[in-house]
Order: structure tokens, then sequence, then C-alpha cells
């Protein structure tokens, strides 16, 4: 028997309205929907975003949503992962195919990067299928340009000790989980003494998105800073 595929799945940022054709195609015809949260007692974002998509389907899906916390205890976190992938690979074994899916796009700081490596590559096929990710999004509802003609635009996963350096090429700064390291970002950016336009937006492309001139304060994990330098 054929083994499945493993499909990774971008979602976007959270309008489902940005969710691409070949995402609800897909969508509407895999047997198998793999879908991460953060807690237990926490519903799936990524599930909320297909939902509407999985309102006409056909047939019946299987619906696998695995715990995957924010947590920084790496040994616990492969645990999570070991646990998930045991789970999608007996499917994958079964000749069903499975779909990931995904906030923004897969191949940008996504848990599917980590679940294609332990499920293993080279006995499975992988597709991935791109989705709008959350800086565009973000950039998009901010009505803001990232980058014109030879302009660097860098993109940052974590506010540390590199930022400083990386920002003295960059023209504009894409900065994600804002809302972990605000004050160490501000002192960061402050210190910068070009001039800037600075807009954070949370929770975009959602009914509650909101959008900021400057930093959050809050402890939303869905929030970006987009800083433009002058
Ligand atoms: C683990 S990264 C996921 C990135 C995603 N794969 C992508 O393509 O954009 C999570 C971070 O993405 C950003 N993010 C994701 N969705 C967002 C949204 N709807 N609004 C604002 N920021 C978002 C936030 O900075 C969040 O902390």
């Amino acid at each position: 028997m054929n083994h499945g595929k493993l499909i990774g799945i971008g979602v976007g940022p959270g309008n489902p309205e940005y969710l691409t054709l070949k995402a609800i195609k897909t969508l509407k015809k895999v047997p198998v929907i793999c879908s991460p949260r953060s807690a237990k007692s926490r519903p799936s974002v990524a599930l909320s975003i297909v939902a509407s998509s999985l309102e006409d389907r056909d047939t019946a899906y299987e619906l696998l949503d695995p715990v995957f916390p924010m947590i920084e205890d790496q040994e616990a976190l492969h645990d999570y992962w070991d646990e998930a992938a045991r789970d999608v690979k007996k499917r994958l074994e079964k000749g069903l195919d499975v779909a990931f899916i995904t906030l923004g796009d897969p191949t940008v700081y996504s848990t599917f990067s980590y679940l294609q490596k332990k499920i293993g590559t080279d006995k499975f096929k992988v597709e991935i299928i791109p989705g709008v990710t959350s800086f565009t999004g973000c950039a998009a509802s901010a009505n803001l340009s990232l980058g014109e003609k030879d302009e660097i635009i860098v993109i940052i996963p974590k506010v540390d000790q590199r930022l400083s350096q990386i920002l003295e090429l960059a023209d504009t700064a894409v900065i994600m989980k804002t809302s972990r390291h605000s004050k160490e970002l501000e002192d960061i950016i402050a210190s910068d003494k070009r001039d800037k336009e600075i807009i954070s937006v949370q929770n975009c492309g959602m009914i509650d998105e909101t959008i900021v001139k400057g930093f959050v304060q809050d402890k939303k994990y869905l929030s970006t800073t987009i800083v433009k330098f002058q």
C-alpha cells in the first residue's frame, strides 16, 4: 500500500478570505486534519480560520489536535512533537493524507517544520501549500509598504543581543512575538538615532484586530511590530 502524504497548509494570519484556493480545495477532501493548539483548554486558532471551509465537505474527516505548548523546555517540547508525529505517522502508514494547518505560512517559523523532521521525509511525501504570512498581513492591515527599491527588510523572530547589529543594515524591521519583550525592544529601537515609524498589529485579520502606533504593552501572543527607518 502507498503511504499517505504530509501536507503543510498555511492558513494566513486570521482572515479566512486569505486562504488560498489550493488550501481550500485540499481541506475539503483530505481525510485527516492535524491542527495543533497551545493548551488542551484552548481552541486551535488555525482551525477557527479554516472552519467555514470545512462546513460543506462531502465526506467526514478525522481531526488530530495535539498540544504544542509555548514553553522553552526543549526536552519537554520534543516529547510533545514526538507524540504528535507518532499519531500523524500512523495515518500516513495507513495510506491517508494528513493536512497540518498552521498560522501564516508553513515555511516561516512554523511548528510544521518540527513535525516534518520528526516524521522523516525520506519515507513520506511532503507537500507545502504556502499561506499569507503574518507580517505581510499586518503590513496590509496597516496600509504599509514593507520595502521599496533596494531597501532591506529583516524579519526578527526574537529580541536578543543580535538585534542592534542586525538593525544597522535594515530599512524595515518586522519583529515577531513583540509582546513578550516589549521593554527591551523599545530600548534597542530608541537607541537607533534614525527617524522611524513604528506600527504594531495584534490579531491581524481577526474580529479583534488592533493597529497601534508604537509598541504594544499587553501580552497578546499574536503581536507583530513593524519599524520603518527613514
Ligand atoms: C511562531 S510565529 C508564526 C509565523 C507564521 N508561520 C507566519 O508565516 O507568519 C508566531 C508569530 O507570528 C506573528 N503572528 C502570527 N499571526 C499573527 C496575527 N494574526 N497578527 C499579528 N501577528 C501574528 C506574531 O508575531 C506571533 O508571535
